[in-house]
């Protein structure tokens, strides 16, 4: 398998992009490519590419549940309907995510969950591009529009930048509370650059 690029930090872009659409398409994309980088590299650059994975799904669909679903209710025919499917498939993918949290990335079983985890999250976001992306292409509400940009890229601030593989592995072992608080942070930011 050939070596693929690095993938693009979040936020990189952060100053130019106002499409709140292309922003979490652009995430989706991540986040697929850092499932590949998860799979295809071992030991502390495999653990790393997983926290940053983490990471990026916690501040995305945060977002999500901020900007996106609210958005999908009000707008969207059916849009209750729609979003408890959404919100369904999030819980789910996170009740992976547990379950992947305090096992040796090396190990099989680790590969078995990543995939399980994998397929839950890109059938997810199969469904958002299908049934509220769309949907949110068409709005002409410019000022709406923009206000969800914003609050998709506070989010995307939060996301921690990655140092070179290896140089986090000793210190941030524990998931669950930081990625806990790190949503709680993601979410005042999404609200407040949206309400500003
Ligand atoms: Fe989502
Ligand atoms: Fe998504």
């Amino acid at each position: 398998m050939a070596k693929s690029a690095p993938t693009p930090q979040a936020g990189d872009d952060n100053a130019t992009d106002d499409d709140v659409v292309s922003l979490l398409m652009r995430q989706h994309g991540d986040i697929r490519n850092l499932f590949d980088e998860v799979e295809s590299a071992t030991g502390d650059e495999r653990r790393d590419a997983f926290r940053h994975l983490v990471r990026l799904l916690a501040v995305h669909e945060t977002a999500e549940e901020e900007v996106v679903h609210p958005f999908a209710r009000r707008n969207v025919p059916g849009g209750d309907a729609v979003v408890e499917e959404r919100l369904a498939e999030e819980r789910e993918a996170k009740e992976v995510l547990a379950s992947l949290e305090d096992m040796d990335p090396d190990s099989p079983d680790f590969a078995e969950r990543l995939l399980a985890l994998r397929t839950a999250v890109q059938e997810h976001a199969r469904a958002e591009e299908r049934y509220e992306f769309t949907h949110i292409r068409r709005s002409g509400d410019a000022g709406r529009l923009a206000a969800m940009a914003r609050g998709v890229k506070a989010a995307e601030a939060m996301a921690p930048t990655r140092p070179h593989p290896g140089v986090e592995s000793g210190t941030a072992n524990v998931l669950l509370g930081p990625v806990a608080a790190l949503m709680d942070r993601t979410r005042d930011a999404v609200r407040s650059a949206m309400g500003g």
